[in-house]
């Protein structure tokens, strides 16, 4: 389907990032441009977004600008129809484990907490039951650091502590890369608990076709530099996906519909 932004008035846009240009070195590197990107508001209802595109295409730095990280060269990136600011519930996880080593994994998934002054009893009862949703019960008084924990147990630990503050907007940038097939499936369900659960709005990085059908509603995929997003394809499976889901015939469609359009994307 042909990207075709409707922009509805009557809805705050969630996410709203308007004719976007990114360069660096005086204009001689041209990362994005005419980068048009909204998420509309359905309300009551979180929603699961995708971004696919080579590497280096500007991912990462579609996320960075959600977060409130970094600005673009010119253009506009309203989050809840405001400009980016502290007021933002706003959360990422980064394409590398991003968990503070000489802190235990309480003390990492409490930290957001900490920086909107809730009290500690509170940060630690309301960090343990993340730690247990995560399946990391028992691992709270390790130091979060390779190899007191495993690489999806840090991911885990970086997950919990996204998730801890009840952020409305998660970015999660490859979250699953470097993980091992059996612990990325199992992150992968977990993560479709907790979004039926809290309901955020996802917007989600992957080179990963499969895991891009497999989580998402919505799946927007960008060509390369000077990038901007070519294509949307809606995900018309049911709401609620388990593993059974990866063997129906529509599933295995998508994922070839999503797989040609890539390629010749690639080939634009
Ligand atoms: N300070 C900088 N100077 C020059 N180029 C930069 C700078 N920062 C980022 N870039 C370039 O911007 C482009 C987009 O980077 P980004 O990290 O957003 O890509 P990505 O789509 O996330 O890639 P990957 O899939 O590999 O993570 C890259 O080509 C990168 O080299
Ligand atoms: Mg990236």
């Amino acid at each position: 389907m042909p990207v075709n932004f409707t922009d509805n008035k009557d809805l705050p846009n969630i996410i709203s990032l308007k004719n976007i240009e990114q360069t660096y070195d005086n204009g001689r590197i041209h990362v994005l441009k005419d980068f048009n990107f909204l998420v509309e508001d359905k309300p009551m209802q979180g929603q699961f977004v995708v971004i696919l595109g080579a590497s280096g295409c500007g991912k990462s730095t579609i996320l960075r600008y959600i977060a409130g990280l970094q600005e673009p060269t010119s253009g506009e990136v309203l989050v809840n129809d405001k400009k980016v600011g502290a007021d933002n519930r706003v959360s990422m996880v980064f394409q590398q484990y991003s968990s503070l080593p000489w802190m235990t994994v309480l003390d990492n998934v409490a930290l957001s907490l900490q920086y909107q002054s809730v009290p500690l009893k509170e940060r630690r009862e309301r960090a343990m039951e993340m730690i247990q949703l995560v399946g990391l019960e028992g691992h709270e008084k390790k130091y979060a650091q390779y190899p007191n924990l495993s690489g999806g147990q840090l991911q885990r630990v970086a997950i919990a502590r996204s998730l801890v503050a009840n952020p409305s907007i998660l970015l999660m940038d490859e979250p699953f890369g470097a993980l091992d097939i059996n612990t990325r499936l199992q992150m992968q369900d977990l993560l479709t608990k907790i979004w039926l659960k809290f309901n955020p709005t996802i917007i989600f990085v992957t080179h990963d076709i499969s895991e891009a059908v497999y989580l998402g509603d919505d799946i927007y995929i960008m060509k390369r530099p000077p990038s901007k997003i070519v294509e949307h394809i809606s995900v018309d499976l049911p709401f609620e996906r388990t593993r059974a889901t990866k063997r129906e015939a529509r599933f295995i469609e998508l994922v070839h519909e999503v797989e040609d359009v890539m390629v010749k994307v690639v080939n634009e």
